[in-house]
C-alpha cells in the first residue's frame, strides 16, 4: 500500500500546470507548442486528479490522461471525473508503462524529488517517450541550496524516528517540532532562523504536506545544474520556468540578465543555477522540450496572436501611452483577457513592450481568450466541478485554473448558477464571484 493511500493528497488545480500557460511559455522561447483547443495531456502522478479534472472540464475537446501507482487516490480521482461528468479524463493506477503517447503537454507536479533517483529518470524517460515533437513537459522538483537548509529540519524529523502509522507518525512528529520549537534558545543564530521559517511554513501546510515532504523515505533535492544536466542525458533540454518571474530573461530584465552573466557565463543553465544561488530557490517547475529544438528568445512579432490579461499596473507608473492604454483595456476586461493583436496598431512592439510586465506579474499571457463575464451577465453559469466543489468546506476551482476559498454565502450562492435565472437579491454575490472568475454568461 503506498503511504499516498493512507495519507492523501489534497489534490488541487495548478494554473501553470494549464496548457494555456504552458503554451504561452513556450511561444516565449520559440517553441511552437500544440493550440490548446484539443490537445492531449498526460499527468504523471496525478493523485486524485483535481488538477486534471479542472483543466478537462474547461478544455471538453481535449483529452486527459493521468496515472498514479495509488489507488485510492485514483479511485477517488474517478469519481470526481464522473461526479462533474468529464468523459474526456481516462485514469490509471500504476506507472506510464500503461499509456501510449504522444502527449502534447506531459506533467509531473510534486513527484519527481519524492520518488527514488532511478524511479525519477524512469518517468522523465517515460515522459519524454511520450512526448510529441513540440511537446512541453512541466516537472516540478525540490532544489539546493534553499533544501539545504530545510533538510536540517527532515533530517532532524527523520532522526528523531518516530513510529506507528503515518497518521500517528505525523502527530508525534508534529508535537516533537513544537517542543524543538519551544526549546532552541532564541540567541539561536542562524539555526533559530532556518527552525522559525519551517516551523511557520508547516504551520501553515495541511498535514499531507508535512507528510509527504518531511516523513516520506524520499525526498531527493537536486542542484538544477544536475537536474539539466540528467535530463539533456535522457533527452531533453530546459527551455524555462513555468513561473514567468522565476526565469531571468534578457528580453524581459536585460540588467540582471547581465549582472549574472558577468559570473555565470553564457551558458543558460549556468545563468539559472546562478540565479538559484542569488535566491537560495527550494523549488522548481521547469519546462522541458526535446532536444532538437533551439532555445531562443522571440521577438514580439511572433507572439501577437497570445492572450493577455490585466488586472491594471497597480502601482507602477507606465510612461509608455500606447502600454498604459492597453493595461487600462485589459484591466476593464478582466478577468478575461484580449488578443495582443486586437490592443494597439503595432502589436509587435506591444507585445516586446509588455515583455518586462509579464515577468513582473503585471500581465498574464495565455493561448486562449477564456470567454469569462465581469459584468451585466444575464444567465451566470459556473462549471459543474466548481458547483460540486463548493458544496463541501474546500478551495473551489475557477475558470482561472486557480483554487479558490469562498465565504459560505458565496458557496450558497455558487451551487446555483447553472445558467437559469438569478434573484436579483444575489446579484452583489454574482458580480463578486464573476470577478472571481468562475462565471460565463449562458450555459457551455
Ligand atoms: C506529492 S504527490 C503529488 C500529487 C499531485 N501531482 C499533486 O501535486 O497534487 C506525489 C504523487 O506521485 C505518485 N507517485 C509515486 N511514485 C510514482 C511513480 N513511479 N509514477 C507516477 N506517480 C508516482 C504518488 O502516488 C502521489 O500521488
Amino acid at each position: 500500500m503506498s503511504t499516498y493511500d493512507a495519507v492523501p493528497y489534497t489534490s488541487l488545480p495548478y494554473p501553470r500546470t494549464h496548457p494555456d500557460h504552458l503554451h504561452a511559455m513556450a511561444r516565449l522561447f520559440g517553441v511552437r507548442a500544440a493550440s490548446v483547443t484539443a490537445c492531449r495531456v498526460l499527468e504523471i502522478g496525478c493523485g486524485s486528479a483535481g488538477n486534471l479534472v479542472g483543466m478537462a472540464v474547461d478544455l471538453p475537446e481535449a483529452t486527459f490522461v493521468g496515472v498514479d501507482p495509488s489507488e485510492g487516490e485514483i479511485a477517488r480521482g474517478r469519481a470526481l471525473a464522473e461526479a462533474v461528468g468529464s468523459t474526456n479524463v481516462t485514469l490509471h493506477v500504476g506507472s506510464v508503462d500503461a499509456v501510449d503517447g504522444p502527449f502534447d503537454y506531459v506533467i509531473a507536479h510534486g513527484v519527481l524529488s519524492w520518488v527514488a533517483p532511478e524511479v525519477r529518470r524512469a518517468i522523465l524517460e517515460q515522459g519524454r517517450a511520450r512526448l510529441s515533437q513540440n511537446g512541453v513537459f512541466y516537472a516540478s522538483y525540490n532544489v539546493f541550496p534553499g533544501w539545504h537548509l530545510r533538510c536540517a529540519v527532515r533530517g532532524m524529523l527523520q532522526q528523531h524516528g518516530s513510529e506507528g502509522d503515518p497518521t500517528a507518525r505525523l502527530r508525534d512528529a508534529r508535537t516533537f517540532l513544537d517542543w524543538l520549537s519551544a526549546r532552541v534558545g532564541r540567541d539561536g543564530g542562524a539555526f533559530r532562523a532556518v527552525l522559525d521559517e519551517e516551523v511557520e511554513r508547516l504551520a501553515g501546510a495541511d498535514d499531507a504536506y508535512f507528510f509527504h515532504e518531511h516523513l516520506e523515505e524520499h525526498n531527493h533535492p537536486l542542484w538544477f545544474r544536475d537536474f539539466a544536466a540528467e535530463a539533456r542525458e535522457l533527452g531533453l533540454q530546459w527551455l524555462c520556468e513555468a513561473d514567468p518571474a522565476a526565469t531571468v530573461r534578457a528580453r524581459a530584465a536585460p540588467r540582471a540578465f547581465e549582472a549574472l552573466r558577468a559570473v555565470a557565463g553564457d551558458d543558460p543553465i549556468s545563468i539559472e543555477q546562478h540565479f538559484d544561488f542569488l535566491r537560495g530557490r527550494s523549488f522548481r517547475a521547469s519546462l522541458l522540450v526535446h532536444l532538437e529544438h533551439v532555445r531562443r528568445e522571440v521577438s514580439g512579432e511572433e507572439l501577437v496572436d497570445l492572450v493577455a490579461a490585466s488586472r491594471g499596473p497597480g502601482d507602477l507608473w507606465i510612461e509608455d501611452a500606447t502600454l498604459a492604454e492597453a493595461l487600462a483595456r485589459l484591466s476593464s476586461r478582466w478577468p478575461d483577457g484580449a488578443p495582443i493583436a486586437e490592443l494597439s496598431d503595432d502589436p509587435a512592439a506591444l507585445a516586446d513592450a509588455l515583455a518586462p510586465l509579464h515577468a513582473a506579474g503585471v500581465v498574464e499571457l495565455r493561448a486562449r481568450v477564456l470567454g469569462l463575464a465581469g459584468e451585466g451577465l444575464e444567465r451566470p453559469w459556473a462549471s459543474p466541478l466548481a458547483r460540486l466543489q463548493a458544496r463541501g468546506p474546500a478551495r473551489v476551482t475557477n475558470l482561472r485554473h486557480e483554487p479558490i476559498d469562498l465565504s459560505a454565502d458565496e458557496r450558497a450562492v455558487l451551487v446555483r448558477l447553472d445558467a437559469t435565472a438569478v434573484p436579483a437579491a444575489d446579484e452583489a454575490i454574482v458580480r463578486r464571484l464573476a470577478q472571481l472568475a468562475f462565471l460565463r454568461d449562458g450555459p457551455r
